[in-house]
């Protein structure tokens, strides 16, 4: 039986060898398939990388990245502790919006994450990680309001970025991400 690292590293593997989203594929420099402990109790699931993460292969490492380290240390988590990814794994070129046939085509592969890491929390970061489990909930009303999803609890927040540069949402996510630790109490 294969650790759930190597599990992680072929479902990696999986989205090279069957070509998912070329077009994205070709533009990229890398694969942010994702990282973190395999054993977390929470997933973070962004929107998709951008040129900083493209860089370099790996995920939340920009500003947004920077904001979400402030706010795990605000509630006594570093990203060791924790596995974060985004739907998308490849960036969209200048950063456009993922569409909607992309987000599709990456769903199976953070599908298989997940139930490898098979986490007590999935926190959806922005509106487009929140639709892709809860289609048509727009962040604005669904944020900081845990929901069930396939048997875990599901905490739709505002993506860093836009909480960034916004004094207000700024307050709001970390009021949001407070919650967190209750809502894992109970699962561990
Ligand atoms: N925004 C995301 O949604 N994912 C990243 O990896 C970086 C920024």
């Amino acid at each position: 039986m294969s650790t759930k690292q190597q599990q992680l590293e072929q479902i990696a593997a999986d989205i090279v060898t069957n070509n998912v989203c070329p077009d994205l594929a070709k533009t990229a420099t890398h694969l942010v398939f994702g990282e973190g402990n395999p054993d977390a109790d929470i997933v973070f699931i962004g929107e998709a990388p951008g040129r900083q993460e493209d860089l370099h292969g790996r995920p939340f490492i920009g500003a947004a990245g920077k904001f979400l380290d402030e706010l795990l240390e605000g509630v006594g988590l570093t990203r060791e502790d924790v596995y974060i990814t985004s739907i998308l794994k490849y960036r969209p070129p200048n950063n456009r919006d993922p569409r909607s046939e992309e987000k599709d085509a990456f769903m199976p592969y953070l599908f298989a994450q997940l139930d490898v890491i098979a986490p007590a929390l999935i926190v959806t970061l922005g509106n487009h990680g929140t639709s892709c489990f809860v289609p048509g909930v727009r962040i604005s009303t669904a944020h900081g309001q845990p929901q069930t999803w396939q048997g875990r609890t599901l905490l739709p927040l505002y993506h860093p970025a836009a909480a960034l540069y916004n004094r207000k949402l700024r307050q709001t996510i970390i009021d949001d991400f407070a919650m967190i630790p209750t809502c894992i109490k109970d699962k561990k």
